[in-house]
């Protein structure tokens, strides 16, 4: 029996490897990405190989990540329950798809991963890679063994010479999931949603009252509703997000504290840092003031919420999905041009746009003579007719009173 797992190289998933090993007999693959998670990779190759992994795979996907998932994510301007940027939630399928891919190469029948089963990750890991290979089994340590506390995985780890760090053999003091879009951390000390969470759980970002005093103006240019460009420098879409993570990061941008409904039922707190991904929703919204027509653009921001809780849910890899993918896509045909943003203690505002797609008349628009390009007596017609049903309603109100 072989088994890929998704290998971080820390503690947990260590212990997993070795699990899968003793308890499974199985032989294991490891795969870790490097999704921008800011981690050294090579000492999980140094790890994987001390423990046995019949083969070991590392790569650099953060292009992809972005290119393939992010970006059309931002599309949709999505987020989840009104605010949420969904940075792990659009990392998932990535991995679970080169998790099968891996299955396929290496003739493994089977996955792992590292989720614990109370969470979303378990459902959007094991959905991507059903959708992708209906045959493949997958294995969720979390939701099998008997290491249930700390201590029982601290032994398990040292019955087992898997190295633990000193700061380690306590309860780690939240959750973190990490990548070149966000930073979340979760559980523990962040557990009551009374009690603010402390400074210490930020990592990626400045607090806003600690930011410079002057603010800083970029200009973001998009093509077809995609970044390729700050300050007028072509960029690729890593480069782009790790750029504007640089800005957003100095200034405290994109510091969030929410409490979710998880899909598996129950609410959870938690602390996002989204620093890119915050000036790019506020710059795509900015590009698309001016270049979306107003129907498509209202139906756009109606699909949204169920867009983003597709994703949220795990449903990266469905036809529904898809389905929304295509309308949007559809829609940004015209969405390019240039965004000029300010970023200052905390906020990322879009301060001046302009495209040569731009919808935008002054023409029509202006208070001042309009040379005939409107006629303001067409909308005495068309707000007379818009007004007809409710002069209807309101004679019946005033009869029944
Ligand atoms: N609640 C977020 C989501 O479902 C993040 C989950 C993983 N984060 C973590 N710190 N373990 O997308
Ligand atoms: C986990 O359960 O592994 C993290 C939290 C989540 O998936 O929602």
């Amino acid at each position: 029996k072989k088994v890929v797992l998704a290998y971080s190289g820390g503690l947990d998933t260590s212990i997993i490897l070795k699990w899968l090993q003793t308890e499974y007999g199985c032989e294991v693959v490891t795969f870790t990405a490097d999704l921008g998670q800011g981690e050294e990779l090579e000492p999980a190759r140094a790890k994987a190989e001390m423990m046995g992994a019949s083969a070991i795979h590392i790569e650099d996907v953060r292009e992809e990540f972005v290119r393939d998932f992010v970006f059309p994510m931002f599309r949709a301007n999505a987020v989840y329950e009104g605010i949420y940027l969904l940075g792990t939630s659009i990392a998932r399928p990535l991995i679970s798809k080169r998790l099968v891919e891996i299955a396929e190469m290496e003739g493994a029948d089977a996955i792992a991963h590292g989720a614990t089963g109370k969470g979303n990750d378990q459902v959007r890991f094991e959905l991507a890679a059903y959708a992708l290979n209906p045959d493949i089994k997958v294995i969720a340590p979390w939701r099998e063994w008997d290491l249930t506390s700390r201590t029982r995985l601290i032994e398990f780890a040292e019955q087992h010479q898997i190295p633990v760090a000193k700061d380690k053999r306590g309860e780690a003091p939240f959750s973190v999931d990490a990548n070149l879009l966000h930073t979340s951390s979760e559980g523990k000390v962040l557990e009551d949603p009374a009690v603010e969470a402390p400074e210490y759980v930020y990592q990626r970002t400045v607090a806003p009252e600690d930011a410079p005093n002057e603010p800083e103006f970029i200009e973001v240019g998009f093509e077809r509703g995609d970044a390729v460009s700050i300050n007028g420098e072509a960029m690729s879409p890593a480069t782009i997000l790790t750029k504007l993570n640089e800005y957003g990061g100095k200034h405290g941008i994109g510091r969030l504290d929410l409490v979710e409904n998880r899909f598996v039922g129950m609410k959870s707190r938690g602390i996002y840092e989204t620093p890119g991904g915050t000036i790019l929703l506020e710059a795509h919204r900015g590009i698309e003031q001016i270049t979306l027509d107003s129907g498509a653009g209202h139906l756009k921001d109606s699909l949204m919420p169920r867009y983003a809780e597709l994703i949220y849910n795990g449903f990266w890899f469905s036809p529904e999905r898809e389905m929304l993918q295509a309308a949007i896509d559809k829609s940004q045909e015209h969405v390019s041009g240039t965004v000029k943003l300010k970023l200052y203690k905390g906020s990322a505002t879009t301060v001046a746009r302009w495209s040569e797609n731009s919808l935008y008349s002054e023409a029509h628009v202006t208070f001042e003579e309009d040379a005939g390009a409107y006629d303001q007596t067409d909308a005495q017609g068309f707000i007379q007719l818009n007004a007809l049903r409710l002069k209807l309603l309101a004679a019946r109100n005033r009869r029944n009173k």
